[in-house]
């Protein structure tokens, strides 16, 4: 038995994500960790929200409530859509929580006791109506070089040209739109990563084995020097985690908080403890996750991400942990993943394009979803969402391969033999070569199941249906039973036995079709087919079923010219 950590890319708090940002990190991981699950191995499988940073702030101010009441709020519902898709976290925490405070405080501690932390003084703009310092990109005013009356304190938008706020002609707060501003000298926390260059290549050369579009990020921004300079990693914001160090104050430090993407990642680490205070366990129980001097040296560690994250989760994060100087685990292998379009354009939260996860539950089920957006993983590019794709996909694949198949298999043997398994009969060579070829398919499916092949996975497994499904036409077991019943009953023993093999190999896609179906075949014998002769022989003759409700309704054109235009505009 192995043991696998996995964690997803920890969705930031300030609103409900659409199927983009599902498909780019929390479904992948959740595919692996209920397939490593199922296997028979040790999961730990770990999300959480993203609670700091300006977004978060301003989009409590928007809603009109305090932060931490918003983001409480936030994450309940996050925590509801996940449970709603099937997300099988085993602990969906906070990167607000106790345990990541005092982690975070801790790793900067270490930091600064190696010498990795620099202070440096810096000319900030601060609002005095607003009473804070305001960040460039909440610094408005006139651009110096083309005139342009709302230029952001980062760049003009108008014409590109970067920007520094003090270059900005009338500048203003974007926050209250107050001129009262002035230039304060201020400190702040740098991470002397630049220093870790080497440490960091070599740690990605030792990586052969890590997806294309992971090392090609990381080695760019490594090489490009950009990505290594040291980070500030503290911000003059209200909410967040105090900067301290260790348990002690920071002097200087007074009033400032981490940046959002420094305790972010710790909370991989944090979600753990959060884990264990959940189930009153104790600090050993998720250290032995963590930290390789406490068991945690034959985890494999996999983390799932979209392709904008794996610059700070390849170098930044790791920079925090290689030079803490303390046995962290390290990440061992990092699966990521481009963009899924929406309709001939981008997915966007903050224009409210797309389909969102909260909308998607609303009218379908989260097996279409998930069968959808991962047999079209964006892997090797991105991929799009289109209705009229995501109809005949699901009509196919879901209704008239897998649905068809069970229900076809049901009803037919309800009506000719009753509700359970047929008893007579022997199999013969169609049964012999369908054993073959789902063999053979089935070991194909786990090897890329193992390789996190995302749509490689579903399409060995919608081969492996539809091999059912051809061997049923083939066969015929409605002409046969007219000249040799017992024939046919050898058929449908077979047929019933797949649709509890298809159960199981399904579950980690479609898991409530999948309860659905073992239910149906009144079993709960979960097993993985190892041995598929075995496996297709599990029922026994005699084994009482039912027939299940129909398991994917189809798409009509009407509902999808429906959902077509209700989402062709922006959520409000
Ligand atoms: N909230 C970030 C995003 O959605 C991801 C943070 S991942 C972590 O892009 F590593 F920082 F936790
Ligand atoms: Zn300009």
């Amino acid at each position: 038995m192995a043991r696998h950590l996995i964690t997803s890319a920890i969705p930031y708090i300030n609103g409900i994500k659409h199927l983009g940002n599902l498909i780019g990190s929390q479904l992948p991981a959740d595919l692996y960790a209920r397939y490593q699950r199922q296997r028979g191995h040790e999961v730990m499988f770990l999300c959480a929200t993203d609670e700091h940073g300006t977004p978060a702030e301003l989009a409590a101010a928007k809603a009109g409530k305090p932060v931490a009441d918003y983001c409480a709020e936030m994450h309940a519902v996050q925590a509801e859509i996940a449970r709603g898709f099937r997300l099988s976290f085993d602990h969906f925490g906070r990167s607000s929580s106790p345990q990541n405070h005092a982690l975070t405080q801790h790793f900067a501690g270490k930091l600064a006791e190696n010498g990795l932390i620099a202070e440096v003084s810096e000319k900030q703009v601060y609002s005095n109506t607003d009473g804070r310092f305001l960040p460039d990109r909440y610094i408005e005013g006139t651009c110096p070089n083309c005139g342009y009356d709302k230029a952001r304190g980062d760049q003009c938008e108008n014409c590109t040209k970067q920007l520094d706020p003090t270059d900005l002609i009338e500048p203003r707060s974007a926050i209250s739109g107050s001129t009262d501003l002035e230039v304060r000298e201020t400190k702040h926390l740098y991470l002397k990563q630049s220093g870790m260059r080497g440490q960091l290549n070599d740690w990605i050369d030792s990586k052969s084995d890590w997806p294309i579009l992971t090392t090609s990020i990381a080695r760019k921004w490594l090489n490009d020097g950009e990505g290594l300079r040291d980070r500030g990693i503290t911000r003059d914001l209200d909410w967040g985690i105090p900067v301290r160090k260790g348990t002690e104050d920071w002097p200087g430090m007074e009033g400032k908080v981490f940046y959002v993407w420094f305790d972010a990642p710790i909370e991989y680490i944090a979600c753990a403890g959060e884990w264990a205070q959940a189930h009153g366990l104790t600090d050993a129980d998720w250290q032995r996750w963590w930290r390789t001097d406490m068991g945690a040296d034959d985890v494999r560690y996999t983390q799932f991400m979209g392709k904008d994250n794996v610059p700070f989760h390849t170098l930044s994060f790791p920079a925090t942990i290689l030079g803490s100087g303390e046995p962290w685990k390290l990440v061992d292998y990092i699966k990521s993943f481009n963009y899924l379009n929406y309709d001939g354009g981008q997915f966007s939260t903050s224009q409210g394009r797309g389909v969102f996860m909260d909308q998607a539950l609303e009218i379908l089920p989260a097996d279409y979803w998930r069968w959808w957006l991962l047999s079209h993983a964006p892997e090797s590019s991105d991929s799009e969402f289109t209705w009229e794709n995501f109809q005949t996909s699901a009509n196919k694949d879901l209704a008239d391969v897998l649905g068809n198949f069970v229900s076809r298999v049901t009803k037919f043997c309800r009506a000719k033999f009753g509700e359970s398994v047929p008893e007579n009969g022997t199999p013969g060579p169609d049964e012999a070569a369908l054993i073959e070829t789902l063999t053979t398919r089935i070991r194909a499916y786990e090897a890329h199941m193992e390789a996190m092949e995302v749509r490689k996975s579903a399409a060995e497994l919608r081969a492996i249906w539809v091999a059912g499904n051809e061997y049923l036409q083939t066969v015929a077991p409605w002409t046969t039973f007219k000249t040799d019943p017992d024939r046919a009953a050898a058929q449908i023993r077979l047929a019933l036995n797949l649709i509890r093999v298809y159960a199981v190999l399904s579950a980690p896609f479609i898991p409530d079709a999948a309860a659905a179906m073992l239910a149906g075949m009144q079993t709960d014998d979960d097993s993985w087919p190892d041995d598929v002769p075995a496996a297709l022989q599990a029922l026994p003759p005699g084994h009482a079923f039912t027939v299940p409700e129909v398991l994917f309704a189809k798409i009509t054109d009407e509902q999808r010219e429906d959902w077509q235009t209700r989402f062709s505009g922006t959520r409000d």
